[in-house]
């Protein structure tokens, strides 16, 4: 479904916030703060209470659903045995839980601010998980990778980025349990933020621009086009590529697989912790999509209560309108890279030989959705908005203007679509609750600020003729 921003929108001027420095009664509280004691000991698996199974993921040579073993060379047991587990709670190892409580658990703030800058009856949360070490959700599915490889002997770990907070997450977890990491970096985003790079090597990973001469999947994208400025979905293609040539060495995803969105449900779960402790609970939930886990971490606990005969939210997912997989996408069985090296799982996608046009949110810039995501869409139990990246960079500067803290790019796609649910609210005169995900910050993206600032920034579309292409490629599945 797509939402048209309501009238309004761009009525207000940033300058005309001067009142928010206005005083908070004492007993309008702003962050629900949770003792580490209550860090979640399960992770909440949304397969244990959907009303139809997902489409299982099938083997591309013999279109059969993929066995434990096609996967050991990339995973190990636990984390394969998590992708297809059907057990509600899964435990929380306490080594895992161990290094959550060095951000864990992450506040929840009421935009008190940011809805008196809108005039909006709606009471507006978000979850802010830029408080992490890497500044993003990253690490609660990253240091659950890195346990579980260490824990099969692995030394090595491939994996891909796009803004490469991914890629810092992972190589932050290497560090801690003293993995080798090896990042392949969408080009794109490796010129657009050296620093993120600059902070994989600090956590002592090696960071190598993707496409790269390391392997023959980066070699053939070169040799076709040596300026190429690469996707997430070549990138994955070099790390799954090394990881199977070497008995030490597995594959890390940051999106898209059940078990990372499994990791990231310990987000939704603090969150309804924390709106108990306010008394609350949300009518809209809203979160930003690139691969979709994020977005799972929030609202999967949620969907879980309604899916349980519970109360019943609505969940919007935003993604960029340049790469627009759930709302422009086919729902189709495709692979999950560039080179085909993986299986097919039934997924939005834009066709897995799309690339997409270099904006800034580098973390959304992937070709499909999470399996689990786009089953929900097609079950009808979420919505799903695609919003440009200057509405997002204004959301997100009134965002930090208002509440102080500047958005990854990314994370702006989920501000625009909760101003847009608040104007909503506006308009209809409804206190509805709002619940967003505030991924991470942009500290690091500060490059992005700076030329959207100096008006240098553009409303990027994608080429409607490679799209096609794209789709007129997907593989051929028999029924
Ligand atoms: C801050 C941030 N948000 C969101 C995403 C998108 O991933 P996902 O949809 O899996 O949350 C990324 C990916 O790199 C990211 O860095």
């Amino acid at each position: 479904m797509s939402r048209q921003a309501p009238a309004g929108y761009d009525a207000r001027r940033l300058e005309d916030n001067d009142s928010l420095a206005a005083e908070l009664p004492v007993e309008d509280t702003v962050k629900y703060l949770l003792d580490e004691t209550r860090i979640p000991k399960f992770w909440y698996n949304i397969a244990a209470d959907l009303p139809v199974s997902p489409p299982a993921v099938l083997h591309p040579g013999t279109f059969k659903p993929v066995s434990a073993a096609d996967l050991a060379a990339l995973f190990p047991d636990e984390l394969i045995a998590q992708e297809v587990s059907t057990e509600r709670d899964i435990e929380i190892p306490e080594p895992v839980r161990e290094i959550y409580r060095q951000w864990r658990p992450s506040p929840l703030y009421r935009a008190r601010r940011l809805e008196k800058l809108l005039d909006t009856p709606a009471k507006i949360y978000y979850k802010y998980e830029g408080v992490s070490p890497a500044g993003s959700h990253k690490p609660n599915t990253a240091v659950a990778q890195a346990f579980y490889n260490k824990q099969a002997g692995i030394s090595r770990l491939t994996t891909e980025t796009g803004a490469g907070q991914w890629g810092s997450s992972l190589a932050y977890a290497g560090a801690l349990f003293g993995l080798e990491v090896l990042v392949f970096m969408v080009r794109v985003s490796y010129e657009q933020k050296p620093y993120r790079r600059a902070l994989m090597e600090a956590y002592d990973a090696r960071c190598v621009a993707s496409p790269s001469a390391e392997t023959a999947s980066g070699r053939a994208v070169l040799a076709a086009d040596p300026a190429h400025r690469g996707s997430l979905g070549i990138a994955i293609s070099e790390a799954v590529e090394l990881a199977a040539q070497r008995d030490d060495t597995k594959y890390a995803l940051g999106s898209v697989l059940n078990h990372v969105l499994l990791h990231q449900t310990v987000v939704g779960k603090e969150a309804m912790a924390q709106l108990d402790m306010a008394g609350d609970y949300p009518d809209v939930i809203v979160a930003c999509t690139g691969g979709g886990s994020n977005f799972a971490g929030i609202a999967f606990p949620f969907i879980g209560v309604q899916l349980r005969g519970g109360r019943k939210v609505r969940v919007v997912a935003v993604e960029p309108a340049a790469c627009p997989s759930l709302t422009r996408g086919r729902y189709a069985y495709d692979f999950g890279d560039t080179a085909h090296l993986t299986p097919l799982a039934k997924m939005h996608t834009l066709g897995s030989s799309f690339t997409p046009p270099g904006f800034h949110a580098g973390g959304l810039r992937y070709h499909g959705m999470a399996p689990l995501v786009s089953h929900l869409k097609e079950l009808g139990l979420i919505e799903a908005i695609a919003c440009t990246q200057l509405e997002c960079f204004d959301a997100g500067l009134r965002f930090a203007r208002a509440e102080g803290i500047l958005p990854a790019p990314e994370a702006n796609h989920a501000v625009r679509g909760a101003i847009m649910e608040a104007l909503r609210c506006k308009i209809e005169g409804r206190r509805e609750t709002i619940l967003f995900n505030l991924c991470g910050h942009g500290h690091f993206d500060m490059q992005a600020y700076i030329d959207y600032r100096a008006g240098k920034l553009v409303d990027h579309s994608y080429d409607e003729a490679e799209l096609a292409m794209a789709l007129a490629g997907l593989p051929a599945v028999p029924a």
